[in-house]
């Protein structure tokens, strides 16, 4: 009998898994064992709840929230504004070209209400905007239609409206490359100026698509010690460590090495160390899925190629890495 996840770390964070239609029934046993909180992998997102302005599709998001609730998990809701799969209808004014922004903002306030409203009091955080800020050194935001159009304060008002559709929901700032010193700063800067200003934002969230040598341990303190210091929660959002370095383009791997599942190992043993260090401010960790035989990773970056990025393996059984992460509790 092995130690289950939520267990070992249960009075230190939450630990969540993305889950998708699919994983929901063929990971079912192996999410209600280990995990005490959800996310929906696509589920949530924009084009998936609202592909028409008169028309919301909540079928999938409401089936998580049955399987969350009968199995006494918590979930994060995931995400309210993205520059990715987002409707075109969204941005689109009817006659060929792009709305103003005072219907932009109102469409957003509607969607926001809508679905933070329906899931009121169910969903106890929300990634309320997700990947909003550049990796390119020359500019702060990232470019995007909900920037173009709206301007530097979509990100603020995206907060203030789900915050007044359910002002007891965490709400949190996401993104990727989190741990990159310079885009570690832009982060900061972004949350900390919202903050100064009285935006409601409770959190920020760390993706953490990590893998087995970037970003170093170092990087990665350096990070978390800088968003803990603005008095902010703390939550480890997509984490999984790929086994391909991200310039490594190989395909032919049918199986890991054992090279790679020792480094694994040990990447996954010293960020546990790191993150029980944090327990304080570091409320939840959240992995992109949860066991490898179902990983976004496969396929991406390199179309086709397999991944082996979780804890369990494609049998649903506990890897190495899964007992070096039980082993720092
Ligand atoms: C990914 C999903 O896992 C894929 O199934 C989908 O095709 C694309 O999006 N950052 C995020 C997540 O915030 O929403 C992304 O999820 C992974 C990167």
């Amino acid at each position: 009998q092995t130690p289950k996840l939520h267990e070992v770390f249960g009075q230190h964070f939450r630990i969540g898994a993305a889950v998708n239609p699919r994983t929901l029934v063929s990971q079912r046993e192996l999410l209600a064992q280990h995990f005490n909180s959800v996310t929906a992998e696509n589920e949530m997102k924009f084009e998936r709840l609202h592909p028409a302005e008169d028309r919301y599709t909540f079928e999938e998001a409401d089936r998580l929230m049955e399987f969350a609730k009968a199995n006494k998990m918590a979930v994060r809701g995931h995400t309210l504004v993205w520059h990715n799969q987002t409707s075109d209808w969204v941005f689109d004014n009817g006659s060929g070209g792009l709305v103003d922004r005072d219907t932009l903002l109102a469409r957003m306030k509607a969607h926001i209400e809508t679905v933070v409203g329906r899931y009121k009091g169910q969903i106890y955080a929300w990634d309320v905007v997700n990947e909003a800020v550049s990796d390119s050194v020359e500019e702060q935001l990232r470019p995007s239609k909900w920037l173009d159009i709206i301007g530097d304060d979509f990100i603020a008002k995206a907060f203030e409206y789900a915050h007044a559709a359910d002002p007891d929901a965490l709400l949190f700032y996401n993104d990727y490359n989190e741990s990159v010193p310079a885009k570690r700063e832009k982060i900061y800067a972004l949350v900390k100026s919202l903050k100064e200003n009285g935006v409601p934002i409770h959190g920020v969230g760390l993706q953490a698509h990590w893998n087995l040598t970037h970003p170093t341990l170092d990087d990665i303190r350096a990070a978390i010690d800088r968003y803990a210091s603005l008095g902010l929660q703390l939550h480890i959002t997509e984490m999984d460590v790929s086994v391909f370095a991200f310039e490594d383009r190989r395909t032919d791997l049918t199986a890991p090495t054992t090279e790679m599942m020792q480094l694994q190992e040990e990447r996954y043993g010293e960020m546990f160390q790191l993150f029980r260090e944090y327990s304080d401010v570091l409320t939840c960790v959240t992995f992109w899925g949860a066991a490898d035989d179902f990983t976004w990773l496969d396929g991406f970056p390199v179309r086709g190629r397999k991944n082996w990025p979780l804890l369990f393996d494609t049998k649903h059984q506990p890897k190495g890495s899964y007992y070096k992460v039980i082993s720092q509790p």
